[in-house]
């Protein structure tokens, strides 16, 4: 099984977003979430296209295995980076792309002088979850209903040193 996985999986190759992207990034987004908490094409694209923001890619065996989007804010001289969502396909999962994805978006924040990370995740997501605790992130509270009525969103924080 060990094998077969290794013989299937190619090296994964990270690099920023081109515009030609997006149609495997929606496609992903359709598999990772449902409505309602699924991201319309438009503000899929608004995130990723605005300024101030970075989107990181893997592509594995020529195609797009997972994306990371996050965005930067400055307020009262302090830089703010929020992570706005990493999704990997399912048949690229539990090799790492995920972690990786993170590192970048969080070099990405240091490289924009942004001294915290931070992000909303579904209180049920137990992956997502392992993820950012493994990677330094604690929580910071609770949002009842932030998706939708009884759906609520756990508050992750990272301090950066930059
Ligand atoms: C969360 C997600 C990005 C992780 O991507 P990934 O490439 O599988 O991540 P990695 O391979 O780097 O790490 C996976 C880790 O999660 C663990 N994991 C996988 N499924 C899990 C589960 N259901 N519960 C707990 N841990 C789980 C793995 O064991 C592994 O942990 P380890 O590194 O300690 O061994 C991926 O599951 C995903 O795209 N989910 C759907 C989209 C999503 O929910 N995104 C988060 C939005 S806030």
């Amino acid at each position: 099984m060990l094998l077969r996985t290794i013989a299937e999986n190619g090296p994964v190759h990270y690099r920023l977003y081109h515009p030609e992207d997006f149609a495997q990034f929606y496609a992903i987004e359709e598999i990772c979430f449902q409505p309602p908490v699924r991201f319309s094409r438009r503000y899929l694209r608004q995130i990723i296209e605005r300024g101030n923001s970075v989107t990181w890619v893997a592509e594995q065996d020529g195609s797009v295995a997972g994306f990371s989007a996050a965005d930067f804010t400055t307020e009262f001289d302090h830089t703010f980076a929020y992570v706005q969502t990493i999704e990997v396909a399912p048949a690229h999962r539990n090799q790492g792309i995920g972690s990786e994805l993170l590192r970048r978006m969080e070099d990405s924040a240091r490289a924009a002088r942004a001294t915290v990370i931070w992000l909303h995740v579904d209180a049920a997501n137990e992956a997502a979850i392992h993820l950012y605790q493994a990677h330094g992130y604690r929580h910071q509270g609770r949002q009842e209903h932030y998706y939708y009525r009884g759906r609520a969103a756990d508050v992750y924080v990272k301090p950066l040193q930059t």
